[in-house]
């Protein structure tokens, strides 16, 4: 019996040594990361496909009697006037752009509806001496949606043929856009007024609206529901979910439970390993006494105005989302303060967003320089000049493009708004000069960082950490050339793809990749991780993260007016994007006690304190919101049918705070924290002040997500099942008590971060400008830093 017993236990860690062997050893790494990148890019690609094979025809529409209302080229037209005025920054379409002003697909749809509904009372009326009773108006109601729903599309002649109620409606809603953006006695607590005055612009404008809330609930030739699966919710216009949404989000649930069920398993055979296994040698320990001693090249001397630039764009990104709320709550009045109107929200929002990629990319840049030597053991050769001239690109960048989005919605720019202004694309607003700039700053960044890496290659050793390194920088880039596919004109289906192949590819699939290299890399450089583990974590991340998140781009087309395989794909993918997340929650207790696990055994007088306790705790926060912020809010709004009346509300606003600042924030401040205090002479370190602000932006950021987005979020994810999208975007909704109080209290979160967090980090890093260590001729102190990391 006892023999027995010991047999099974035996053979059973056999087995378990014999399935982790299998996947530590490198040389079987090849085929599941090429079989999921050909799936995900086969997957990809029929996506690409069918957004341009399905799309709803961006074309003109006529009467019955064949007279013209509104051509193609209007339409076109429309769209640019939307472009050029940066009116996604303000509003939304088909629910993407900024969520505080109306979604223009929801209010033009929501006025054609009661239009329609008038034009046929008016007819009941006239034909009948009486107005309709309460049966006849159900019945009235019904038609208005049979209505709404017929394609009136004529492929031969390539237009759409309107009836005479619809006709009615589009003067209406023709009439509505007049009113909103060139009266300028309307009372209204919406900004924008005085912002387009041209008659003729808004009247394309206006077109441009119609033609998108048509596409919103009109069929989809040979279905029962509207191109975009019958979004946004609005009953009375006949736009409620359909049968795939219901059955893709059961379908994508289940898919979930079974993979994370897969995925677990293999993690605790995984988890079997010894704390030994991820341990480095404890005297790799990177101590306080071994950042008093290290003295920095003179490239990485260089990082530092980096880090300087990039705190300083944190402050001016946070306060333009100061600016960007006082449009609406007023904050500022309150204390007597009047801002004027000179600077519209569109502005000020786009420099909150684009200012939160430039100073996240740039201390990336900055901590991969910083790197650079210790990866290479030496200091190579002419990368000064080159570094000093990625700064100077990175300085005109910002100023010009800044600039540009001042200027180009103002109209000061003429003709060339798209080029040097403003291209009106939410995360892709600099003009296209910019644009272009950035591709280059791109190229040389990758070119600096290969010179710098190079020494460090390791032939036929190609899962090496500088490797991963190299391959993330190359992947950022070559997403980016997705951002420059569309044109102003080009159908807004179409160029959305385009966009999100941009930010959600990045955000959700590359840049995650990306910050588990630096995460890991950090790490050892820490020594709290040995090497070998860490490749193998940046391993399996990657081959999650890529494989459900490159698919998982469809979760922003579901409404996208794509068919229903997107939609499916979507559900099943994009859900799974959870699983790694989840998996951070898994191995939460060993990351947590990795400065304890790699002192274990060793007697505190024989080595000295941790050098980077601070820093290690901006590693916890990444940790910490790529499952709170990333996973579970975005887990709760995944799902087709949750997404179907979510979208374009605050519910978004909160997944992408909580995840963008969450993670990305946390990765680049750790990274500036990290190269900085090896950069300053020791005496020159606040210790308290780094943990005051590291405390103060991470519960200020919680306390902005619990005390206004998720509450706000979720009151209006109510509106939108009780009233339809229109209304949870509408004025009487958003400037109505309980959402305007919600935003008060978020000041509360936003004073601790700004005051508490950003302002004092900034001064503390601006301050030091004269407190750097002097830069060194011999590797010495180089050498001794990247014996943590032996390759
Ligand atoms: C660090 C990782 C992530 C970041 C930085 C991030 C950030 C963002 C951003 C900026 C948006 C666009 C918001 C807008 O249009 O205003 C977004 C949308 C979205 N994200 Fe994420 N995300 C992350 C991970 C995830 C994950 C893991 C999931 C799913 C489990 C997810 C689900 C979604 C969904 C469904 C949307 C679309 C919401 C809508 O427009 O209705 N995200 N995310
Ligand atoms: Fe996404």
């Amino acid at each position: 019996m006892h023999k027995i017993k010991n047999k099974e236990t035996v053979t059973g860690k056999k087995g378990l040594k014999k399935n982790i062997d299998y996947w530590m050893d490198t040389k079987n790494w090849w085929g599941p990361l090429v079989f999921i990148l050909i799936i995900s890019l086969a997957g990809v690609g029929m996506i690409g496909f069918q957004t341009y094979n399905d799309a709803p025809p961006m074309t003109g529409f006529r009467t019955q009697d064949g007279a013209l209302l509104i051509s193609k080229t209007d339409i076109e037209k429309g769209q640019i006037v939307f472009h050029k005025y940066a009116l996604m920054e303000y509003g939304s379409f088909f629910g993407d752009g900024a969520q505080r002003g109306p979604d223009f697909t929801a209010e033009a749809l929501h006025q054609i509806t009661i239009h329609v509904n008038a034009y046929y009372q008016k007819q009941f009326e006239a034909q009948n001496g009486r107005s309709a009773n309460d049966n006849e108006q159900k019945v009235i109601a019904e038609k208005v949606k049979q209505e709404l729903k017929k394609n009136g599309y004529d492929s031969a002649e390539d237009i759409v043929v309107l009836n005479d109620a619809y006709v009615y409606a589009l003067e209406k809603v023709r009439d509505y856009y007049q009113n909103v953006f060139l009266n300028t006695s309307r009372e209204s607590s919406f900004p924008l007024k005085n912002y387009i005055t041209d008659k003729e612009e808004v009247l394309n404008l206006s077109n441009f609206f119609f033609w998108g809330a048509w596409v919103c609930v009109t069929e989809r030739p040979g279905e029962s529901f509207s191109y975009t699966h019958n979004w946004p919710y609005d009953a009375k216009a006949g736009n409620t979910p359909t049968s795939p949404v219901v059955l893709w989000s059961v379908l994508g649930l289940l898919a979930f439970v079974l993979v994370c069920g897969v995925v677990l398993y293999f993690i605790g055979q995984y988890n079997q390993l010894s704390n030994k296994f991820f341990k480095p040698a404890s005297k790799e320990l990177l101590t306080a006494r071994s950042v008093r001693d290290f003295t920095p090249t003179r490239t990485q001397r260089a990082s530092y105005k980096f880090f300087l630039v990039a705190i300083v764009l944190f402050f001016v990104q946070v306060s333009s989302g100061f600016v960007t709320i006082n449009e609406f709550v007023d904050y500022l009045g309150f204390f007597g303060v009047e801002f004027s109107e000179s600077f519209p929200i569109t502005i000020s929002r786009s420099w909150h967003l684009m200012l939160s990629l430039y100073w996240i990319s740039t201390c990336w840049i900055a901590s991969s320089i910083f790197i650079l030597p210790i990866l290479a053991k030496r200091e190579v050769e002419h990368q000064l000049p080159l570094i000093n001239l990625l700064f100077v690109l990175l300085v005109v960048l910002v100023a010009g493009s800044l600039t540009g989005m001042v200027l180009g919605p103002m109209g000061f720019l003429g003709d060339w708004w798209h080029a040097l202004g403003h291209q009106g694309w939410e995360f892709v607003d600099f003009g296209q000069a910019f644009q272009v700039l950035l591709m280059l700053i791109f190229v040389l960044w990758g070119i600096v960082v290969f010179r710098g890496i190079r020494p460090a290659f390791v032939k036929g050793m190609p899962w090496n950490l500088p490797n991963w390194i190299m391959y993330s920088i190359i992947g950022i880039p070559l997403l980016f050339i997705s951002g420059f596919v569309a044109r102003p004109e080009t159908n807004f289906v179409i160029a959305d793809f385009w966009r999100w192949m941009v930010v959600h590819m990045w955000v959700e699939a590359f840049f995650e990749v990306f910050i588990t290299v630096i995460v890991s890399y950090l790490m050892v450089l820490m020594g709290l991780v040995s090497r070998n583990a860490a490749i193998r974590v940046i391993y399996f991340a990657t081959i999650l993260f890529l494989g459900t998140g490159l698919l998982g781009i469809s979760h922003n087309f579901y409404w996208n007016a794509k068919p229903v395989a997107t939609m499916a794909l979507g559900s099943i993918f994009s859900t799974l994007q959870f699983v790694p997340l989840i998996l951070l929650t898994v191995e939460a207790w060993r990351f947590k006690n990795m400065p304890r696990i790699a002192l274990e055994g060793v007697k505190p007088s024989e080595l000295g304190d941790f050098g980077f306790p601070e820093v290690f705790s901006f590693l916890i926060a990444v940790n910490f919101w790529n499952f709170f912020g990333a996973g579970v809010l975005g887990i709760i709004i995944n799902l087709p049918i949750m997404n179907y009346y979510e979208h374009g509300t605050y519910l978004t606003v909160n997944h992408a705070h909580a995840a963008l600042m969450g993670v990305y924030g946390n990765i680049s401040l750790a990274a500036m924290l990290f190269a900085t205090k090896l950069l300053f002479k020791t005496k020159k370190w606040n210790k308290k002040l780094v943990k005051v602000s590291f405390w103060s932006i991470n519960i200020g950021l919680m306390l902005m997500v619990l005390l206004d987005l998720l509450p706000a979020g979720t009151i209006q994810f109510k509106a939108v099942v009780d009233n339809g999208l229109w209304f949870a975007r509408s004025e009487e909704f958003i400037g109505g008590g309980v959402f305007q109080s919600l935003t008060w209290l978020r000041g509360i979160g936003a004073c601790l971060f700004l005051f508490g967090g950003v302002i004092p980090l900034m001064l503390f890093i601006v301050s030091r400008a004269g407190s750097l260590k002097r830069s060194q001729s011999s590797d010495k102190s180089l050498i001794q830093i990247a014996r943590h990391d032996t390759i």
